[in-house]
């Protein structure tokens, strides 16, 4: 083989590698990102920071694996309906369906519907990666 060739297979091998491990990177949760996400998308109606609720919703500080429902806040029907009938804890799983479409895991709750005194709702963040960003700084808060 020739010293031209070892070379150029080197090259390709390097390019390789480069480019698996940048997608590896950018496949990773940044909570940076969610930390924006949850800024612009959640704090308009949650406590990130302290445990208090809202006027406009419980607060989501230690939210990471916590029961459903505890801080006090005044559920919706909805939601209390969903809680009785299967009382689950904020995992990954149960985190990320609700807030891809809070309306399809809870139906009739308060956090998807507009009302005189939430007159905005929150429809859902339809991007598997922001919302992974989203679950990776809501594990921060604590
Ligand atoms: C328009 C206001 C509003 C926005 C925006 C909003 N929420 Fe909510 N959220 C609520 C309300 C209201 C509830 C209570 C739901 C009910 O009782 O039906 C709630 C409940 C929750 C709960 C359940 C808390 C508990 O103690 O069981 C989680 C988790 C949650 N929201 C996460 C989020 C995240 C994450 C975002 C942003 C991506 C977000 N919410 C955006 C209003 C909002």
């Amino acid at each position: 083989m020739q010293v031209r060739h070892i070379l150029l297979y080197g090259v390709v091998a390097i390019a390789f590698i480069l480019l698996i491990v940048g997608g590896w990177f950018r496949s990773q949760p940044d909570p940076e990102m969610g930390k924006r996400l949850v800024t612009n998308s959640c704090e308009i109606c949650h406590d990130l920071t302290t445990a208090k609720n809202q006027e406009r919703g419980p607060y989501l500080w230690g939210v990471y694996n916590r029961p459903a429902g505890v801080t006090g806040y005044s559920h919706s029907e909805g939601f209390l309906a969903k809680v009785s009938e299967e009382g689950f804890i904020w995992d990954d799983e149960h985190l990320d369906q609700f807030i891809s479409n809070p309306g399809a895991f809870i139906p009739r709750t308060q956090m998807g519907k507009p009302s005189a005194k939430h007159p905005t709702a929150f429809d859902g963040i339809v991007s598997d990666a922001n919302r992974k960003d989203v679950l990776a700084y809501l594990k921060s808060l604590r």
